[in-house]
């Protein structure tokens, strides 16, 4: 018998543990499925009105030296970050978005057999670095309202409790942990717990009492800050996040770090990007009135929602959740659908500009009276 076969070769026990991520679906992918041209992709979070024309015009002028490679410090960007975060540059790491320096966590912190606590429902990298890793996950529910319950993650601590995660606002449900629970957590767990504070929606919140959790980072208490350049400054294709911590926790961090992980586009469109004030506020303000208008529309549809401090809301559709999902994608409007999430009901929406908005409404009303029809046909014939 041959021997040419890849057949006998065995990856990793964990691989069979792990979910592949289930993105939103790209525009590309709905016009070239559906034949439709025009379409409005609310499922990702990212920035409706695009990229800083800062960080364009940086990029372009770039374009000429990339047959170099780009900086493995990530210097400027750092200075960038440092001076409008203040803290200082050995605080920040920046990585090839917030993805990878999820999985930079977990290859730094997690041996096999160490636990990680994860609230639920929330973002799922978290379970995959965990899962890549070996660790278990400790899921703890979130309450009613998807609020977050700081007893019930302090009830979960064990001695080998490693990392514990918080979004906040959380993702898919935009709630977020107040600024007085999380400094009572962070003063309840005990010193062997690293918690990361992913606050990948952090500039969108307009409620008085939230903490990005950065005065913590600066206080000194064992907390890595997670942002990113994918939603607020409209970067999501060039990839850039960064993490925000003591430096010996950064320096951990980097022994596992490749060199080159931020290509150098990417570096001069964030420091450009970051210093863009008029860009921000637009697309804070868009945002704050995007959110509610959502809300009123919905309110008048009769649908449920959870209020979000984010650009994203989560609503509950009802047992229809999945068909109005791909009635309205045929009709060109992706959304997140939430069965991933176990919330089979629901839909996350993202904030778009008042036109998506528009699209989006004016197709979810002729979803509801296309079913509504149906459903008088249906009963006509029985
Ligand atoms: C909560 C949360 N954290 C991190 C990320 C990852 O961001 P990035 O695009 O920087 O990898 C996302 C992206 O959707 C997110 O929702």
């Amino acid at each position: 018998m041959s021997n040419r076969t890849t057949d006998n070769i065995r990856p990793r026990g964990v691989l069979t543990r792990m979910k592949p991520y289930s993105p939103g679906k790209p525009i590309w992918e709905v016009q070239r499925e559906l034949g439709i041209e025009k379409v409005t992709k609310l499922a990702s979070n990212e920035n409706p009105i695009g990229p800083s024309p800062l960080a364009i015009q940086a990029i372009q002028a770039y374009l000429t030296d990339i047959h170099r490679y780009p900086d493995a410090d990530t210097l400027d960007l750092c200075a960038a970050i440092a001076r409008k975060l203040e803290v200082a540059p050995e605080q920040v790491l920046v990585t090839n978005g917030a993805d990878e320096l999820i999985t930079l966590l977990s290859e730094t912190f997690l041996e096999e057999g160490d636990e990680v606590i994860v609230p639920s429902p929330t973002f799922s990298e978290y379970e995959f670095g965990a899962n890549l890793m070996g660790a278990q996950i400790v899921e703890v529910p979130l309450r009613e309202d998807y609020r977050y319950e700081i007893a019930d993650l302090l009830a979960a601590v064990t001695d080998k409790t490693k990392l514990l995660y918080i979004c906040s606002p959380n993702n898919p449900t935009g709630t977020y942990l107040k600024k007085q629970d999380l400094y009572a957590l962070m003063d309840k767990l005990p010193p062997h717990v690293l918690v990361i504070f992913d606050g990948a929606y952090s500039h969108f919140v307009t409620a008085d009492d939230y903490c990005d959790g950065l005065e913590l980072v600066r206080q000194g208490y064992p907390l890595i800050v997670t942002q990113t350049f994918s939603k607020v400054y409209g970067l999501a294709g060039i990839r850039v996040g960064y993490g925000i911590a003591s430096a010996t926790i950064l320096h951990n961090i980097r022994q596992v770090k490749e060199p080159f992980n931020v290509n150098a586009l990417a570096q001069v469109g964030a420091v450009a990007a970051i210093q863009d004030d008029a860009h921000l506020e637009a697309t804070r303000d868009m945002n704050a009135l995007g959110r509610e208008r959502l809300y009123d529309d919905l309110q008048e549809l009769g649908f449920k929602f959870t209020r979000s401090m984010s650009n994203f809301v989560l609503v509950e559709l009802g047992p229809d959740a999945k068909s109005i999902y791909d009635q309205l994608m045929r009709k060109g409007v992706i959304l997140r659908y939430a069965g991933a999430w176990n919330l089979p009901h629901h839909v996350r929406i993202s904030i778009g500009t008042p036109d998506d908005h528009q699209v989006l409404i004016n197709a979810l009303r002729e979803v509801l009276q296309e079913s509504k029809e149906q459903l008088a046909l249906s009963t006509q014939k029985d």
